[in-house]
């Protein structure tokens, strides 16, 4: 593995193909580092959106990039294959949903290849951008069957509401190809930011995304086990998780204990990890775990809703905050928010819901347009997503409209003062009644 500095800024054109988070934001942002961008996608809606400067993704600083990429013509759109003859590099930004077989489907991606493969000049690298499976670089070689064109992995860390500034300053930027003069291309695009490079051959590559991303979710899956046996033993999770995070090795990010981890891709990467693991016979006991640990998190916050509530969850009436995956973006997939509120239904409760960036309710549940109307006779409110207006909420007047004055505060965010003073009884998950009580 080697390191390199940045260089100076060295124009590439770009073909970028598929116009989600992943590759608009990339669209965007290697136009604003002064290469010259085509994002392609078979949306014809969406790519006229574009054209006209409307971005329908909530991610800071987007809207922007996108308008100034196309006032400078550095940024295109276009739903034609035509034009790539014309790319220097190729990058896929394209989803791998889950196969029925465990697997991911990449249909997406073999689709796209096809109608690549005999348009491509010779000298073309071809780059994997979003998540793809371990082992992906090899079959795009195979279905591209051209000696004259190379196969690179160039993995994302974007996370979802701070995409751009995750693009512009990286922790690192990866690149994995086996052929150095593609490594070297690749590289080109990031001259203009300052972060370290690793290049590595394209396999690891390929799994140093999945390993972060596990990585990541063990973390919260082991901080939310933590949580739960505070809860048991009476211990505090706020003193457990200060303690851990101050210890420089374990660090303080990604310790906040919440209802269970969620969104497009740690669920799927997870699972597409461990699934890797059994079909190539390797045992990994920590990585099969993580997802499991995570379905036990979402089991246990509903138990414990149902233990708070002060009557029979059939028949209950749940004032629900929250429905994103976390705060900060409308993205509902795999919310946890949404799971939980799904058993809620289940159990026969009635669920009613307020969420800054979503207006939809979901499979049942009603949808208020402000934190108050969802609490209006509630027998107990329940905080599923961290948004920050939830914190500054006017705790009296919540306490006023529910039938039962209790909250439980899965994301830890209601201040414990201002919750007694109004009357309220707050819940959290790992610090004890008690703790709670003296706080
Ligand atoms: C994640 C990774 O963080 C990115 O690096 C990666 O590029 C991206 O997946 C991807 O694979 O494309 P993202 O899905 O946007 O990004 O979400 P995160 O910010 O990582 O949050 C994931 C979940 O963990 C959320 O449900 C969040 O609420 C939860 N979380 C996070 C906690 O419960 N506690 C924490 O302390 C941090």
């Amino acid at each position: 593995m080697t390191s390199t500095t940045h260089s100076p800024v060295h124009a590439i054109s770009v073909f970028i193909v598929g116009t989600g988070y992943v590759g608009l934001t990339s669209a965007a942002c290697l136009a604003q580092l002064g290469h010259t961008v085509t994002a392609i996608d078979i949306d014809k809606a969406k790519v006229e959106a574009l054209r006209a400067g409307r971005v329908s993704i909530v991610e800071t600083g987007l809207d922007r990039l996108v308008s100034d990429g196309l006032d400078n013509n550095r940024l295109n759109f276009t739903t034609d294959y035509e034009t790539i003859g014309g790319a220097d590099i190729v990058l896929l930004c394209l989803p791998t949903p889950h196969s029925s077989g465990g697997g991911l489907d990449l249909s997406f991606i073999a689709e796209a290849v096809r109608r690549m493969r005999s348009r491509l000049s010779p000298g073309t690298v071809v780059v994997t951008k979003s998540t793809v499976p371990v082992g992906t670089h090899r079959l795009i070689t195979e279905w591209l069957d051209r000696d004259d064109v190379s196969v690179a992995s160039n993995p994302e860390f974007l996370r979802e509401g701070t995409a751009v500034a995750d693009f512009l300053g990286p922790d690192r930027v990866v690149i994995g190809a086996h052929d150095p003069r593609a490594a070297a291309l690749v590289a080109r695009l990031y001259a203009g930011i300052d972060a370290p490079r690793h290049t590595t051959d394209t396999t690891s590559a390929e799994l140093i995304k999945y390993a972060a991303n596990t990585f990541l979710a063990a973390k919260l899956s082991f901080i939310n086990e933590m949580a739960r046996l505070c809860d048991h033993i009476g211990a505090d999770i706020d003193d457990v998780v200060a303690c851990l995070g101050s210890d420089h090795r374990i660090g303080p990010d990604f310790l906040s204990p919440g209802p269970g981890w969620g969104g497009s891709c740690f669920p799927k990467d997870t699972r597409a990890l461990a699934h890797l693991a059994a079909t190539t016979g390797v045992e990994l006991p920590v990585t099969a775990g993580v997802y499991d640990s995570n379905q036990r998190q979402l089991d246990y916050v509903t138990a414990e809703i149902s233990r708070l509530c002060d009557r029979p969850l059939a028949g209950a009436r749940i004032a629900v905050w929250g429905l994103a995956f976390k705060a900060g973006t409308n993205d509902t997939r795999d919310s946890p928010a949404v799971e939980v509120l799904h058993r809620l239904l289940a159990l026969g409760a009635s669920v009613h819901t307020y969420d800054p960036a979503s207006e939809a309710g979901s499979g049942g549940a009603t949808a208020a347009d402000d934190p108050y109307s969802a609490c209006r006779n509630a027998d107990l409110l329940v905080v599923l997503t961290e948004w920050p207006e939830f914190a500054d909420a006017d705790l009296e007047k919540v306490a006023d409209l529910l039938t039962h004055p209790a909250v439980y505060d899965t994301r830890s965010i209601i201040d414990q003062v201002a919750a007694t003073k109004a009357g309220l009884t707050l819940h959290r998950i790992g610090r004890h009644q008690a703790a709670s009580a003296t706080a």
